[in-house]
């Protein structure tokens, strides 16, 4: 049974298996914007990739956050489908009323299945998730292979921060960008794996699904664009969390400092993350 309360400074919320770094409690207005803005980014290439659900389908969104690809969803099946959307904290998801899209509280690590219905989802999916589940990506996608009934597909997009860089070697930011970015050593140092995205065919193969399928994107953006303000944001949140668990040194604070500050120059152009879109079904025996 997952547990749920509050980090000593109401910042992170703490289950039976895993702290997620970015969670609202006690920022709650600062993370809707966060979320805000990685929808705005996302959701176009998102519906693309979901473009194939049907009317009438059953579709399970975990770790649906804001809500913006359930609500998505809920359109796309119509008045014969249904769309569960879950999450480990609610809080934007329950602003939501559609008579087909129920929420749910639920971790995907730790929580019964059978809530959600096992083995009867037509699409289960997930965005920008699995990433944040250091070392247990396995599980949860085992879980939710689990969710999907034979024939059913799992979509998941993740990141690939290794790529992420400074276009113009002679810009200002751009050696200190590279010195404490380290081609994303960054998130390693914080027990993140940079390069989770391109891991998910392997993983999806390594769950039993079929037919499996990728593709991956990018975009050079300038600072003050919405992938700046997005990647700011995190990290500014980022930051807050290790100040919150003693974890921000005063030698971490001064890198923060080197990747924040061009996220608003317009004139520093960076590679994004690379997200990868990846899609496996099922087998029917
Ligand atoms: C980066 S946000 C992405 C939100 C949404 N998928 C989107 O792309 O708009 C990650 C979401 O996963 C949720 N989350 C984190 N750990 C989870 C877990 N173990 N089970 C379910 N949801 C989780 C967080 O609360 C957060 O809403």
């Amino acid at each position: 049974m997952t547990q749920y309360k509050d980090g000593t400074n109401g910042e992170r919320i703490h289950t039976s298996e895993s702290v997620y770094r970015l969670a609202a409690t006690g920022r709650q207005k600062a993370e809707d914007e966060r979320l805000s803005l990685l929808e705005e980014i996302f959701d176009p290439l998102s519906r693309q990739r979901r473009a194939f659900v049907q009317p009438g389908w059953r579709c399970l969104e975990v770790g649906a956050g804001r809500g913006s690809m359930a609500v998505w969803l809920a359109q796309r099946v119509g008045v014969n489908g249904r769309v569960v959307a879950t999450d480990v904290d609610t809080t934007y998801l329950n602003r939501l009323d559609l008579p087909n899209l129920e929420v749910r509280r639920h971790n995907i690590l730790s929580d019964s299945l059978d809530s959600l219905d096992p083995g009867s989802y037509d699409l289960v999916c997930a965005r920008l998730l699995l990433f944040w589940l250091a070392g247990k990506q396995e599980i949860a996608i085992r879980r939710m292979v689990e969710c999907l009934r034979p024939g059913g597909w799992l979509i998941d997009e993740d990141g690939d921060w290794g790529m992420v860089a400074p276009v113009d070697p002679s810009h200002s930011h751009y050696a200190g960008y590279h010195r404490v970015w380290k081609n994303g050593e960054w998130w390693a140092e914080r027990g993140y794996d940079p390069l989770f995205g391109r891991t998910l065919p392997m993983l999806f193969e390594r769950c039993g699904l079929v037919n499996i399928r990728h593709k991956a994107s990018a975009t050079v953006v300038r600072g003050g664009s919405p992938w700046g303000r997005w990647w700011l944001q995190s990290l500014e949140a980022i930051r807050a969390s290790e100040h919150a668990d003693g974890s921000l040194t005063e030698e971490r604070d001064t890198e923060y400092g080197v990747l924040t500050a061009p996220l608003t120059d317009p004139s520093f152009w960076f590679l994004s993350a690379l997200i990868h879109g990846c899609w496996g079904q099922r087998g029917v025996s």
